[in-house]
């Protein structure tokens, strides 16, 4: 692999890494605000994103290439709301499937064809990755006046009982 093309994949899998971390710290958000499931899925997503960064770790090393490990900034740990969390996520994707694109075109213009095979995995996972996080925003809103609702009609339950006086 020629040394542009090594750097490129070696950029983008410690962005992946990154990428994990970033849903590590979202997914910390969501336990913090005792949802349970979301804290779950988010988890659930960091370990793909481990995946996705050793899936380019192992093709680098394949290719008689080095692997260089990188540290990050600190993700962002403080969201508005779920909702804008989720779109945060969405936007983070959208970056990562330009970055994948980039790379795509890299391995183009140096007729890299191994590595332009190899990406195409990740071209379609990044068109699941926008998909999914699409799909959730969608639920959450969806999902919010019927869960006003809920919280409508348990509010309607409270009663008050005043204290007996001595
Ligand atoms: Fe590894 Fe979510 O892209």
């Amino acid at each position: 692999m020629e040394q542009k093309m090594i750097d490129a994949l070696n950029e983008q899998m410690n962005f992946e890494y990154y990428s994990a971390h970033i849903y590590l710290s979202m997914a910390a958000y969501a336990g913090e605000l005792g949802l349970a499931g979301f804290e779950h899925w988010l988890i659930t997503q960091y370990e793909e994103e481990v995946f996705h960064a050793q899936k380019i770790y192992h093709y680098i090393v394949s290719r008689d290439a080095r692997a260089v490990i990188k540290g990050f900034d600190d993700p962002e740990k403080d969201f508005d709301s779920l909702l804008s969390m989720l779109e945060i996520a969405l936007g983070h994707e959208r970056i990562v499937t330009g970055r994948i694109n980039d790379l795509v075109a890299l391995a183009g213009k140096l007729n890299d064809y191994a590595t332009h095979n190899f990406l195409q995995w990740f071209i379609s996972e990044q068109v699941e990755e926008e998909e999914t996080f699409m799909d959730l925003i969608q639920k959450v809103k969806l999902v919010k006046d019927a869960g006003l609702y809920i919280l409508d009609n348990e509010l309607k339950t409270r009663t008050f009982s005043p204290p007996t006086q001595k």
